[in-house]
């Protein structure tokens, strides 16, 4: 398989909230799930630094690809630029790959991955065959008409960081609070191709909700609260989560 060097797990800041992950050790594999806008970026730069979690978002690792003009991203721009996904056996691979790194051995957290069950019975499988299973998967449920307003406002940074002038503005115009690079509006939140991106995850993406609900492993949150409020119920189930599999 290809070696894709820009696979990178995005580790925790440090912040000063107390990390949960200091106060156990079980493994914690997570899947954010939901539609384009649900707000997946947003909890996942939280929960990171919660749980002290490497993170593996397709849609960055896809993103940096095309930017960088990498074997991945040519195969990868044409798709992303329609609003469909990239085919399975593209992305599959890449985050095999990623899993089974040093990093991941302990936990991670999944950001767009899987999409299809096709992508989700390969998850499946490659963790089974190393005696691992997921933890959970957490279900961002956010109706159609919220989302299409959401993603014309928002502006992301170089390095992925997420921000919406009206909901989540940046302290100073334009520019990313972390970095101070530009802030910038990504080709896929035009209107027509946020429709599309829409129709793909009714399509190909929502039956993993039933999917993984048969296993008994879906947590479902209501995205159309506010973005501390969906970090709260997250943080807390996830925490139970891994108190009872302490037990
Ligand atoms: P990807 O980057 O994964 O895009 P997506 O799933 O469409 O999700 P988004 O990143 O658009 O939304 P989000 O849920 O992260 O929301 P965010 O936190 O930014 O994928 C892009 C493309 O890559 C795909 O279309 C496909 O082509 C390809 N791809 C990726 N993975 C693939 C795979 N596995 N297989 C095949 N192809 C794949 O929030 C959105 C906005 O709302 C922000 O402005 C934010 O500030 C704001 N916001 C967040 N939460 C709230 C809230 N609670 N209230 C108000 N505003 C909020
Ligand atoms: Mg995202």
């Amino acid at each position: 398989m290809a070696d894709f060097p820009e696979v990178r797990g995005q580790q925790a800041a440090h912040s000063n909230v107390p990390a949960i992950a200091e106060q156990a050790v079980s493994e914690l594999n997570l899947i954010l799930v939901g539609p384009p806008g649900a707000g997946k970026g947003t909890q996942a730069e939280k929960l990171t630094e919660d749980f002290g979690l490497p993170y593996y978002a397709t849609g960055n690792i896809l993103r940096d690809a095309v930017a960088q003009g990498t074997e991945l991203g040519k195969k990868a721009k044409e798709y992303m630029d329609a609003g469909d996904l990239v085919p399975d056996e593209v992305i599959i691979g890449v985050i095999l790959e990623a899993l089974a790194s040093d990093e991941a051995a302990e936990g991670f957290l999944l950001d767009g991955f899987p999409r299809t069950v096709p992508q989700a019975d390969a998850l499946g499988a490659a963790l089974q065959d190393v005696g691992r299973k997921i933890s959970a998967v957490l279900l961002i449920d956010v109706p159609d008409e919220v989302i299409v307003k959401r993603l014309s406002g928002r502006r992301v940074s170089r390095a992925g960081r997420v921000y919406h002038v009206d909901f989540d503005p940046p302290k100073q115009e334009g520019r990313c609070d972390l970095d101070g690079s530009e802030l910038i509006q990504r080709d896929d939140d035009k209107p027509e191709t946020i429709r599309k991106r829409l129709a793909v995850y009714h399509d190909q993406t929502e039956p993993l909700v039933d999917y993984y609900e048969g296993r008994n492993l879906l947590r479902r949150f209501d995205g159309t609260r506010t973005p501390t409020e969906v970090h709260d119920h997250i943080r807390a189930t996830v925490a139970t989560l891994r108190l009872e599999d302490e037990l």
